[in-house]
């Protein structure tokens, strides 16, 4: 399957050149999930990274809004609480390696359509009032 991934840009740099990077361990991710080396065993060490960098992403736009003061900061931080919580659980799976393939799909939900639902609406929002 070919990568077809991507999110749409909010013109704000840093943010920008943090998704670039994402799309791209989202697609090594996607690649590998379509191809006959999945295993459901391997989830845990193959998301690891996509997984470390959404939430590192999330840390530094919240620092973001924090700086500039942004006054829907609340709403959005929400919005990544819930990606954490949601991968918190997922984690504790992968650690005692009970993943199912459903479950697996529906990481990658939360890794793509989520995720750029998130950029559509929040992220969106935030660039807007940041290049005001
Ligand atoms: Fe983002
Ligand atoms: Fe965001």
């Amino acid at each position: 399957m070919t990568s077809q991934f991507s999110l749409p840009f909010t013109a704000i740099k840093l943010i920008d050149r943090q998704h670039a990077q994402y799309v791209e361990l989202v697609n090594d991710l996607s690649d590998w999930f379509y191809s006959a080396d999945f295993d459901t065993n391997s989830l845990g060490a193959q998301t690891e990274a996509v997984v470390a960098y959404a939430l590192e992403h999330f840390d530094a736009e919240e620092f973001l809004m924090r700086s500039h003061n942004y006054p829907d900061y609340e709403e959005h931080e929400a919005k990544h609480q819930k990606f954490r919580e949601w991968i918190d659980g997922y984690q504790e799976k992968t650690a005692s390696s009970n993943v199912t393939v459903e479950e697996a799909q529906r990481l990658l939900h939360w890794l793509t359509k989520w995720f750029a639902e998130q950029v559509k609406v929040d992220d969106q929002k935030l660039a807007d009032f940041l290049s005001r």
